[in-house]
């Protein structure tokens, strides 16, 4: 396998070049850096292809539609959807969580009394939604809780899914702890017990092979904007046999066959999903974005963010007074690590960290259950991806020094 070298990386994200020397970039949780591929992507859209699509037949147009069905096409393989239908293309993981929650409610033989299982770990992106279905349908939400070592109970987990499991929510990785979750047999479980599983690969997706198929999830969703993509730009996965029977939850233009003035008879799908125009530089930068990833090798990207979350890790964690919340075992750490620094307030060491040229968060990252859970007020939480070098890792320890130093 082809070993990475983060620092020529670098050279193809336009944005380094304009950062301050020494600049530490450890925020990629909350959003990855864009290669210049893909802005050149979505640039030749708007300088050669600047159409709307599937509306109209001059050949901008056409080329339009075939850019963004290409890009389809490479979301649907780099996943390893079925087919490219089973993509359908949202605003990012937020819209495609709460649409499919809505569409779910009206599909799904819900009675009140019937249990959705999700775990503390989820974002709030995954975990509201579910909250209003439940409330709305009068369905118990069980939780799963954490494990000792910051990832999912998988125990408790499996003893939560029964007869009355509808829908299993579960997140793949977890944003705060980075922990990977082992979803697989626990599909299997919500399966034989004649429910749905939906998964939320956000933190995961880009960082590591996400194969759908592999999971047999039945939903799955993400942003493309942590996974190296343009922003405003997600996925919904579903496989196909369920997506046909879904009735959209937005409607509009572009996704009926027939309408009339009391009637609509929607068109396929994925097209039915998609009202109105939909983000197209977008989602062609995010098929570039793909092919980007696929060209350095996922393998080779995991293993190096692997690598940077095992020396993070190592070297955050030897440091006094830090208490490490994420993931330890950097086989089972999706990219992140999150701490907490006694005596001083993660908002005060995020602050510090700012002014010392060391990008990171703090607080409870949109998952706040989880952080009630650890038991702090939030974390300060370093996100690596392909382009982390060790010089952003030290900088992000004397960063620390700094802090325990003005604060202690
Ligand atoms: N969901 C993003 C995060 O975890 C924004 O920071």
């Amino acid at each position: 396998m082809t070993v990475l070298d983060p620092v020529q990386i670098k050279k193809d994200f336009p944005v380094f070049a304009h950062m301050p020397k020494g600049f530490a970039y450890c925020d990629s949780v909350a959003t990855s850096q864009t290669p210049s591929c893909v802005l050149d992507a979505m640039n030749a859209y708007y300088t050669h292809a600047r159409a709307n699509i599937h509306r109209a037949s001059y050949s901008m147009a056409d080329d339009a539609t075939t850019q963004y069905e290409a890009a389809r096409a490479d979301i649907a393989r780099f996943i390893n959807a079925s087919v490219p239908e089973e993509v359908i293309m949202t605003a990012g993981a937020t819209m495609s969580s709460n649409m499919l929650y809505l569409m779910l409610a009206e599909y799904l033989p819900l009675r009140p009394g019937d249990d959705i299982v999700t775990s503390v770990l989820e974002h709030h992106s995954h975990l509201l939604p579910v909250q209003l279905l439940a409330e709305r349908e009068g369905l118990n939400l069980l939780h799963a809780p954490l494990s000792k070592d910051g990832g999912l109970d998988h125990d408790a987990t499996a003893k939560l899914i029964g007869p009355r499991t509808r829908i299993l929510a579960l997140t793949l990785a977890s944003n705060v702890t980075g922990a990977i979750v082992d979803v697989r047999p626990l599909i299997e479980k919500v399966h034989a017990s004649g429910g749905i599983a939906v998964i939320d690969a956000s933190a995961y997706v880009g960082h590591a092979t996400l194969d759908v198929s592999a999971l047999d999830a039945d939903f799955v969703f993400f942003s493309g904007h942590k996974m190296l993509g343009p922003t405003g730009i997600g996925v919904l996965y579903g496989k196909k046999k369920l997506l046909e029977r879904l009735r959209p939850a937005f409607v509009g233009g572009g996704m009926s066959e027939e309408t009339d003035m009391t009637h609509m008879r929607c068109t396929d799908v994925p097209y039915r999903f998609e009202a109105g125009t939909p983000p197209i530089a977008e989602a062609i930068g995010l098929g570039r974005s793909v092919r980007y990833s696929e060209e350095l090798g996922m393998d080779a990207m995991r293993a190096h963010i692997r690598d940077m979350v095992a020396y993070a890790t190592e070297k955050v964690g030897a440091f006094s007074g830090v208490t490490l919340h994420s993931m330890k075992d950097a086989d089972r750490n999706i990219g992140i690590v999150s701490f907490t620094l006694e005596g001083i307030h993660p908002h005060d060491v995020a602050h510090i960290l700012g002014e010392q040229g060391v990008a990171v968060r703090a607080g409870h990252h949109c998952a706040e259950p989880l952080a009630k859970a650890l038991g702090v007020p939030g974390t300060v939480r370093a996100g690596f991806h392909v382009y982390t070098t060790r010089e952003d890792i030290d900088a992000l320890v004397a960063g620390i020094a700094v802090a325990r130093k003005t604060f202690v």
